[in-house]
């Protein structure tokens, strides 16, 4: 019951120049994909290029971050009103990067998930343990945390719509993929959450990402595991062959 979601994080990378030529060249590759979603989430400068390269296709644009309010004296800031206004259906938010680099924790998600669907876009909501984390046994009380801080705090009806997107720290752009197994104990795990917060209705249809160094090599052995529901991808989205080929799985 869950469609399969295959999502692209390009990062700071690619021009609107490159974004068209990505376009050109995947959407023909993904023609004929059925039974799953795409989405590309660019920078915020190759958002037009993007809307309007894939309009038509069935892939969807999203972005990578958003600031909460509708508008405001918000130096270089962009909101959910005006990513919904030119065309995004997806915003990614509380990205591990964000949260290192750039101070975002569980309330500023919270809220950033809740101005994305007042103006009716899809959030990714981040969540992943760092590597320390993970060897000192800790990775379920982040997890739980991250979760009960950041997202159980939505309404029903908003959880709804949400996507989620695990994403061990020390996988992304590593080249060190989580074992299938071991990501797919910390969906089920995630699941669990939602089950217990939401009902099991809800936890059966929320769709749930993985995320970090999946490749067109290791997509196939992820999706064969139930509770994954689709794959976050950032390097390998950047290739147009690459992304082609894990939508395809
Ligand atoms: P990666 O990035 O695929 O390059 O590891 C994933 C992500 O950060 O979303």
């Amino acid at each position: 019951m869950r469609t399969p979601f295959l999502a692209g994080n390009w990062k700071m990378y690619k021009t609107p120049t490159d974004t068209q030529a990505f376009f050109d060249a995947f959407l023909p590759l993904v023609a004929g994909a059925t039974g799953r979603d795409a989405a590309i989430c660019p920078p915020y400068i190759d958002l037009h290029v993007a809307i309007a390269a894939a309009a038509g296709s069935k892939v969807g644009i999203g972005a990578q971050n958003l600031a909460a309010g509708k508008e405001g004296a918000m130096t270089g800031e962009i909101s959910g009103y005006m990513l919904k206004a030119i065309g995004c259906r997806y915003v990614i938010i509380g990205h591990s990067e964000r949260r290192q680099y750039f101070g975002e924790n569980e309330a500023g998600v919270l809220s950033k998930a809740r101005a994305a669907l007042e103006y009716g876009l899809a959030p990714i909501v981040c969540v992943g343990e760092l590597l320390a984390e993970r060897e000192s046994g800790s990775t379920e009380a982040v997890l739980a945390a991250q979760f009960d801080g950041g997202i159980a705090p939505l309404a029903p009806e908003q959880f709804a719509k949400i996507v989620i997107a695990y994403e061990p720290v020390w996988a992304i752009g590593t080249g060190k993929v989580a074992t299938p197994e071991q990501a797919a104990d910390v969906h089920a795990f995630i699941r669990g959450r939602v089950a217990a917060k939401f009902g099991d209705a809800q936890a059966a249809a929320t769709r749930i990402l993985y995320g970090g160094s999946v490749k067109p090599d290791n997509v196939e052995g992820l999706m064969a595991k139930p509770d994954i529901d689709g794959a976050l991808v950032g390097g390998a989205s950047l290739d147009p062959n690459a992304f082609a080929a894990i939508v395809n799985f």
